[in-house]
């Protein structure tokens, strides 16, 4: 079987959870396919460092070169984070002609026109599934299912963090910094969570849905945005009261010659079902000319929903490059379990 060497850039929440659905669901995936992933190179600062999962020393390195220069190397996979630093190494890795697979939200709202130009030209694959709405397989929809639609609007719950703390302030009437803490521990949260906390993360977001929607590149600075730090328990019972509840939305609308975006607190009537997508789950509404509504809902954080659309944009690239039927999921495989009839 043939391998297909990749490089994990980083290994926190979201690399954990690549590497252990790699090793997970192996069989699922490669059962009927020509070739296999093999982790070859993980890019950290630190390589003595202790950590959780049982991978082989070998494979860590603190040398980005040990992986740009390492010909058998074709997908790098970008789930470290930051900006300027990850910038660098996928440029340079589109350079090398490495395919790349990145979770950047940050990265892709601020460099993303530049970045995509960058592959365009040398030739390479781009896959982001996981920079928005983790799990949620949301840009592949509007990049190719809804690709037949005017998109009218883009409205969505996009930041686990900031729900899951509005979740518990409404429903146990705790404290904001508690809930943080909490939020942080369960690894939703940012390194620094003001980017969740204050909608930057929302409006990354944002810009990357609505780019995609609306087929037009969106500058981040151009979405309005508001945090949640301000909201108080006072809030809250007030919103209650009068039949609502507050959840951070990011909203996109075009119209033939304008667009509104926005990131802010909003009132939505508790019969609404954005009202009921609670704790650090998404949820991502799209109205398309053609399709009508339709309404996404998953985990939007954590390492294995992150690290499911990291492994999906991972299988993308092989199957575009030479490995067709590698896929965990083919209408046409044999099923190696048996169908129970109906009553037995
Ligand atoms: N901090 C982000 C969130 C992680 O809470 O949604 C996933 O992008």
């Amino acid at each position: 079987m043939k391998k297909i060497k990749i490089a994990l850039l980083g290994i926190g929440t979201v690399g954990g959870g690549v590497w252990e659905i790699l090793q997970t669901n192996k069989e699922e995936i490669f059962r009927n396919s020509s070739c296999e992933i093999e982790v070859a190179k993980i890019l950290v600062k630190n390589t003595d460092k202790k950590r959780d999962k049982a991978i082989p020393q070998n494979l860590f390195t603190s040398n980005y070169e040990d992986i740009v220069k390492d010909k058998e190397i074709q997908i790098i996979v970008e789930v470290m984070g930051g900006i300027e630093e990850a910038r660098d190494y996928i440029v340079r890795g589109i350079k090398a002609k490495k395919h790349i697979v990145t979770a950047n939200k940050a990265l892709l709202a601020t460099h993303g026109e530049e970045i995509i130009k960058e592959a365009k030209t040398a030739g390479v694959e781009l896959y982001y599934e996981a920079s928005v709405a983790g799990g949620i397989p949301i840009i592949h929809a509007l990049k190719e299912s809804l690709a037949g639609n005017k998109v009218q609007q883009i409205m969505g719950i996009l930041n686990g963090t900031t729900n899951y703390i509005l979740t518990k302030m409404t429903n146990e009437k705790v404290d904001f910094d508690m809930v943080l803490k909490e939020a942080q521990e369960k690894g939703y949260a940012e390194a620094d969570p003001t980017a969740d906390v204050e909608g930057y993360d929302a409006a990354h977001k944002l810009t990357i849905l609505s780019s995609l929607s609306f087929g037009t590149s969106v500058k981040f600075h151009e979405v309005y945005r508001e945090g949640i730090s301000k909201i108080t328990p006072i809030d809250i019972e007030y919103a209650k009261e009068l039949g609502y509840v507050i959840k951070l939305l990011a909203i996109g609308k075009g119209t033939d010659d304008s667009l509104e975006l926005r990131v802010h607190p909003t009132f939505i009537p508790q019969t609404h079902p954005l009202a009921s997508v609670n704790d650090s789950f998404n949820a991502v509404f799209v109205k398309g000319n053609a399709v009508g509504d339709l309404m996404f809902y998953g985990r939007g954080a954590g390492d294995l929903p992150t690290g499911s659309a990291v492994v999906g944009d991972i299988i993308s690239v092989i199957k575009d490059i030479n490995c067709k039927n590698a896929a965990a999921h083919a209408i046409e495989e044999k099923s190696n379990r048996n169908i129970k009839p109906m009553g037995e």
